[in-house]
């Protein structure tokens, strides 16, 4: 019988510490570690068989490996469908969606693949039923359990031979094996590889619920990122309907995809047109500029806003919403510098409409002159996307997928674009707008005047 040892271990990334400690050095969190029971020397196995190597060309592919759930938003975000035998994470924050959405991808599965098994270590069947009624969902092949005991859930499962299994949530869940407290570390990891296993041996796809906590007071689902196949986050502010599903990782398709839904009192809609949502109440007011950014396969056209004004205070306000916030400064010292656009006593707030989180240095463009025309009080020309990087010097440089940038815009209905010089030059289509190439931002400063 192996030993029992007893550890320090921060619950929001695992790194194992002998004594308490107030942060974790492994990944900053505060106050994340707590004192768990682990079986020493359970990290090193001696192989007892033999193993044997196969040839890669005798290894087949079939294509049919894959359910549609019949969202094709989340089909698209899990690259394609679901595959057999995978285990995917769906995490985000209580009460985003996650459990609505399987719920709704359950219907779908068990009326073209056969039964789902859905366990609900978290709310009680009534609950579920209810929530089944609000969601108009009525297939007799979703079967509920309502379980905790990882052991007898999979138990249950191999008995029903269900079409895909899901566990709502993992962090409620936990497994005979494992010594410490559920919800810990070491618990959700076990549980999660003993599913892991479950969808290897059987070939059944399962999806694993994990909650999202900014304290750390229970086990991020972080810390199984590394073990299951494909990562989805649901994001979206509670104060919006809409909701995004990210795929961080995924071993069967592209990783950033994402899916656009909305919370209705029917449950998650698709948005198929996400474009449209994001700038849907545009106007022509100063301060406002459109981009195109891409989103996995997609490109996503997005307003920028923002908001210039002279400070009340000695210490200028700044406040970034859905932006970079030391890009968006770095783009600040950049306009002052290069620009010659004095902003050092003003107050300036920046934010993305809709709640989408814009990552890429391609915005560069539009949050400046969504800066510059704020602060000028002078809207930007009409019906124009704007998108390029810019350098430290004020050079304007080129970025990629200019042409699916450029193709939904035109799309939308956008009637003109300023995109970087040496894009323009090296594009090869033509295309149904008035494209602008600029190369400094001082030439971007002028072409919005
Ligand atoms: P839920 O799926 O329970 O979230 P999670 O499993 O991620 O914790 O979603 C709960 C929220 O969604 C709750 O605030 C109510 C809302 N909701 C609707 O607006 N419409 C609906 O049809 C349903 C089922 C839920
Ligand atoms: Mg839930």
């Amino acid at each position: 019988k192996a030993k029992i040892k007893q550890v320090f271990q921060c619950q929001s990334c695992g790194y194992i510490s002998p004594k308490w400690i107030g942060r974790c050095p492994d990944c900053g969190a505060w106050n994340s570690f707590v004192e768990e029971t682990i079986e020493a020397g359970t990290e090193r196995k001696i192989l007892s068989e033999t193993v044997q190597p196969v040839s890669i060309s005798s290894i087949e592919i079939t294509v049919s490996d894959r359910f549609l759930t019949g969202i094709a938003e989340l089909d698209r975000v899990l690259g394609g469908g679901l595959v057999k035998g995978s285990l995917i994470l769906i995490g985000g924050d209580p009460g985003i969606g996650k459990s609505t959405l399987l719920l709704q991808a359950s219907n779908n599965l068990s009326l073209q693949y056969g039964k789902v098994l859905y366990v609900s270590a978290e709310e009680s069947l009534t609950q579920i039923k209810l929530r089944a009624e609000r969601l108009g969902i009525t297939s007799e092949g979703i079967l509920l359990l309502s379980e905790t005991l990882v052991e007898k859930i999979i138990e249950c499962a191999k008995e029903t031979q269900p079409a895909t299994l899901i566990v709502d949530s993992i962090q409620t869940v936990y497994t005979e094996e494992a010594v410490s407290a559920p919800g810990s570390v070491s618990q959700i990891r076990d549980s999660a590889a003993k599913f892991m296993n479950f969808a290897k041996s059987t070939g059944i796809p399962v999806f694993l619920i994990g909650h999202v906590t900014k304290e750390g007071a229970i086990a991020g689902p972080r810390v199984l990122e590394h073990l299951v196949d494909t990562v989805l986050y649901f994001e979206g502010d509670r104060g919006y309907a809409y909701r995004i599903l990210r795929s961080v990782k995924n071993r069967f398709g592209p990783t950033n995809e994402i899916g656009v839904f909305e919370m209705t009192s029917q449950g998650l809609t698709e948005v198929e047109n996400p474009s449209l949502i994001f700038l849907s109440e545009h106007g022509v007011s100063s301060g406002s500029a459109i981009t195109a950014t891409i989103e996995g396969t997609r490109a996503i056209l997005t307003e920028i806003q923002a908001l210039v004004s002279p400070s009340q205070f000695g210490m200028p306000r700044r406040n970034f919403i859905g932006v970079d916030y030391q890009r968006v400064n770095l783009l600040i010292a950049v306009i002052e510098k290069r620009g010659k656009v004095n902003l050092a006593s003003a107050d300036i707030f920046v934010n993305v409409v809709g709640g989408l989180k814009i990552t890429e240095p391609a915005s560069d463009l539009a949050i400046i002159s969504a800066i510059v025309s704020s602060f000028r009080d002078m809207p930007l020309p009409d019906r124009t996307v704007i998108f390029g990087e810019v350098g430290l010097s004020g050079e304007i440089r080129a970025i990629s997928q200019t042409e699916l940038r450029l193709k939904e815009a035109s799309r939308i209905g956008m009637k003109r674009a300023i995109i970087p010089k040496s894009n323009l030059e090296r594009l090869k289509e033509g295309y149904d707008l008035n494209i602008k190439g600029v190369t400094s931002i001082n030439e971007l400063i002028e072409v919005i005047n």
